[in-house]
């Protein structure tokens, strides 16, 4: 059973990922000490995750004397706001939650996200456990303490440093992840590869397909979890606050927050992503921070998971460039990016200018 600690000067927790492990979550948490003054888990979760695992999640916490309670929300990241938070609060509120409870959240990183600031803020701060149901929390957003929800004007404006006390993966709740997910989350895989662990790009290469559950064994599965988590453990435990090294987690975010801006969303997240590692290595390429070799080879893998390689001529190029001039991370004219070096390493740099930015944009990509 992979186990992946990881430790911070003042918290330190495990991140385990076991093929049908979540009916041992409730012993999990025990071993872990929770649940010794407090029997309470709010377990957080939405319908439809809540219909495939609840009762084995329930089941598996009552069984080791826990006291669970439910709180099922509506998904979508629409609903990641104050209003669905207080939800939260209501429910912490109505079965009396305590200092040395616990917040479960069952889900997506949307769940993942509000159910830690939650956690983060009730009661000033009480102990809340990841158990991630779609790929991308599992490689991302339930590792490493961000925690948060949407303000009117923009994406987790609204947020807290808040570390989960443990991350449970069970890869096998995959299967009912709807399968534009999947490959979603498969360029945040990617992203991995490229920044951080060259053998990860390679077994990627190696594999024949990525863009569905079905073409991954379990113990391939397995290692690509692995590998993920094992990048954000050391990246976290480098530079828990993104005061430098976390910032490399952006690369290809850039320029794919601004598509996601452009198409309305119409882009999910993953797919920006993609769209925007494509832009990114492009412009790494043009600068000489790596070849043209590399380049390609991105390419192929973020084709091979029949993710897109190419921004669609509906999407306002100008859209994109507005987005990124209102964007933090501008200042004299000069974007923040992350660059990859070679596969498996990347750099920060803001020496990169909007129009250069423009001129890559406009120049497209093909990737025949
Ligand atoms: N999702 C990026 C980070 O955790 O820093």
């Amino acid at each position: 059973m992979p186990v992946i600690p990881l430790t911070l000067p003042q918290y330190s927790y495990d991140i385990v990922i076991e093929a049908g492990s979540l009916s041992q979550v409730g012993a999990a948490l025990r071993q872990r000490g929770l649940g010794t003054k407090s029997p309470k888990v709010l377990v957080v979760s939405h319908p439809r995750i809540f219909r495939h695992y609840g009762a084995q999640v329930m089941t598996a916490l009552r069984s080791v004397s826990f006291e669970p309670y439910e709180l099922l929300l509506p998904p979508g990241e629409r609903y990641k706001t104050a209003t669905t938070l207080h939800k939260i609060y209501d429910r912490a509120q109505s079965c009396y939650l305590e200092r040395s409870s616990c917040m479960l959240a069952l889900g997506g990183g949307v769940i993942g996200d509000m159910t830690g600031f939650a956690a983060a803020t009730w009661l000033r701060g009480i102990n809340f456990v990841q158990v991630p149901t779609s790929l991308l929390a599992m490689v991302d957003a339930a590792i490493g303490g961000k925690t948060g929800i949407n303000h009117a004007q923009g994406k987790n404006l609204i947020g807290a440093f808040h570390q989960p006390r443990l991350v449970w993966i069970d890869p096998q709740v995959l299967q009912t992840l709807p399968p534009r997910e999947f490959r979603a989350a498969m360029a945040e895989v990617i992203k991995y590869g490229v920044i951080w662990d060259a053998q990860l790009f390679a077994l990627l290469e190696r594999l024949p397909h990525l863009d569905q559950r079905r073409y991954f064994s379990t113990p391939v599965l397995t290692e690509i979890l692995t590998r993920c988590a094992q990048a954000k453990a050391e990246i976290v435990m480098q530079d828990e606050r993104e005061s430098g090294l976390r910032a490399l987690l952006n690369f290809g975010h850039t320029i794919g927050h601004g598509i996601e801006i452009a198409s309305h969303y119409k882009i999910n997240h993953g797919e920006a992503v993609a769209i925007g590692m494509v832009f990114a290595s492009l412009i790494a390429v043009k600068m000489q921070f790596w070849s043209a070799d590399c380049h390609q080879r991105l390419v192929n893998l973020i084709s091979k998971a029949k993710l897109p390689c190419t921004l669609p001529d509906s999407i306002s190029r100008a859209e994109i460039l507005t987005a990124l001039r209102s964007d933090k991370k501008v200042e004299g004219g000069k974007l923040r990016f992350v660059l990859p070096t070679t596969i498996g390493a990347a750099t920060i740099t803001d020496t990169i200018s909007v129009d250069l930015v423009e001129e890559i944009l406009a120049i497209g990509y093909t990737s025949n």
